[in-house]
């Protein structure tokens, strides 16, 4: 048996006589390293499972220096089953993983066997995922297994794509469909571009996330389009820096920061630009949730949404310090007000339509009122005409206002 980390398969360098027999082809002047997965013993008649091929081909390839690639060929109608794997560093060069195919995901759970991810990159500095494939983690198969909606502790399910301590990474140019729990977790990393990637699930399916980011820092969402049946991009504890531009999302429940204050040792979130983005039909916009309840002082602080358009939005802008989804939340000490500490948040140039008539709404905590937030020219109609749109405040300890501001102000 290979080596696993909480059940997911790695493979250790020394592990297989594979290496030697590796056909190792050259990509043509540039001098690129290619290790073509196919060569490794990969198939794509989308049943036998290609986990250890793929391991093989990293491996060999996170021994060699320059820019090796990964490469996995597309396959006409076929695809590659993989169960779950750990892509693990510190490689010598700077890793490109070429996806052309389409990478399938097992069915329900029981491969995963307690690993929480799908497709992991754990501990790379210097890596490239592109090419055009897909990453299908098959989620309807295990949607009806998950828990979190009804029970605050539940078994986290298996993301399907987690870039772990990683440095320089960059994916682009890829599909991932269909995630049994979160799309992409981006967690314990730093410098991390996610670029003109496309990431659907339906509606309906239970904490899909597109993308999902904590403990990390200057980190760049651009360009990508979310289709989802949770936050198209989620910004949790220890992300500080982090940049969301260019991103449609919808369906969806929008952009987030949260949920925050549950867990003791919970560090801030600083530094977070959400811009030029179009948020269409989702029960969110741009939202910040943090926990009833939760008793841990987290800051989160510097924060600025600009340049958004709403389109059938629920909530368009909404800051949640109740927020408890769950009936467990009757509990006495979940009546406790959020001490988390909201300062310096600003909404700009925020248009559009809104699904109900308060279009905005400020609701921060009786323990740590909310410093600083901003509202200029905000334009949010009730989709029925005619209808105004109103505000509502809570807790909110002063703020700038400035511009056009339908509904009026409730700073
Ligand atoms: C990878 O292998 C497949 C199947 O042998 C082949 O069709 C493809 O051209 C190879 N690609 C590269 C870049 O080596
Ligand atoms: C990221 O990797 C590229 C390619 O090796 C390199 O040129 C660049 O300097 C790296 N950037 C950082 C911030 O390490
Ligand atoms: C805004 O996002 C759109 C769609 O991704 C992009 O084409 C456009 O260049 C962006 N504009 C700015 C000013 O960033």
């Amino acid at each position: 048996m290979a080596p696993r980390l909480r059940g997911c398969l790695l493979l250790l360098a020394m592990a297989s006589t594979w290496l030697a027999a590796a056909d190792v082809a050259d990509a043509g002047g540039g001098g690129r390293a290619v290790f073509n997965v196919t060569d490794f013993g990969a198939v794509a008649d989308g049943k036998t499972d290609n986990s250890r091929a793929f391991l093989r081909a990293w491996t060999k390839a996170c021994a060699t220096p320059g820019r090796p690639t990964v490469f996995v060929p597309g396959a006409g109608d076929g695809s590659y089953l993989l169960h779950p794997v750990v892509f693990r560093g510190p490689c010598r060069g700077f890793m490109e993983v070429h996806v052309a195919g389409v990478l399938r995901a097992p069915p329900g759970l029981a491969a995963f066997r307690g690993c929480r991810e799908w497709v992991h990159f754990s501990s790379v500095d210097g890596l490239l995922v592109s090419g055009g494939g897909t990453f299908d983690g098959r989620g309807s198969t295990a949607w009806p297994l998950n828990d979190c909606p009804k029970k605050r502790d539940c078994n986290l399910l298996p993301t399907s794509i987690k870039l772990g301590r990683v440095r320089n990474a960059t994916i682009t140019g890829v599909t991932s469909l269909d995630s049994k729990f979160f799309h992409i977790t981006v967690a314990g990393s730093h410098g991390v571009r996610i670029h003109r990637v496309t990431i659907r699930a339906p509606r309906d399916s239970p904490n899909t996330d597109g993308v999902h980011i904590q403990g990390s820092s200057d980190v760049r969402v651009t360009d990508s389009t979310v289709a989802t049946g949770d936050d198209c991009v989620s910004v949790g504890p220890g992300a500080s820096d982090v940049e969301v531009s260019g991103v449609t999302c919808g369906p969806g429940h929008g952009i987030s920061v949260g949920s925050l204050g549950r867990y003791p040792g919970e560090e801030d979130v600083q530094r977070l630009r959400v811009a030029n983005c179009t948020i269409a039909g989702t029960s969110n916009g741009v939202r910040i949730k943090t926990w009833r309840g939760g008793s841990h002082p987290t800051a989160v602080s510097g924060l600025v949404f600009e340049d958004i358009v709403m389109s059938k939005v629920r909530n368009p802008i909404i800051i949640d310090q109740e927020y408890c989804p769950y009936a467990s939340c009757r509990h006495e000490s979940e009546q406790r007000p959020s001490a988390v500490r909201i300062s310096d948040v600003a909404f700009r140039n925020i248009r559009g339509v809104s699904a109900t008539q308060v279009a905005v709404k400020l609701w921060c905590s009786e323990a740590s009122p909310c410093r600083g937030l901003e509202l200029r020219d905000i334009d949010l109609r009730f989709v029925k005409r005619g209808v105004a749109t109103q505000s509502q405040c809570a807790h909110v300890a002063g703020g700038v206002v400035a511009g056009t501001l339908v509904p009026p102000s409730c700073i």
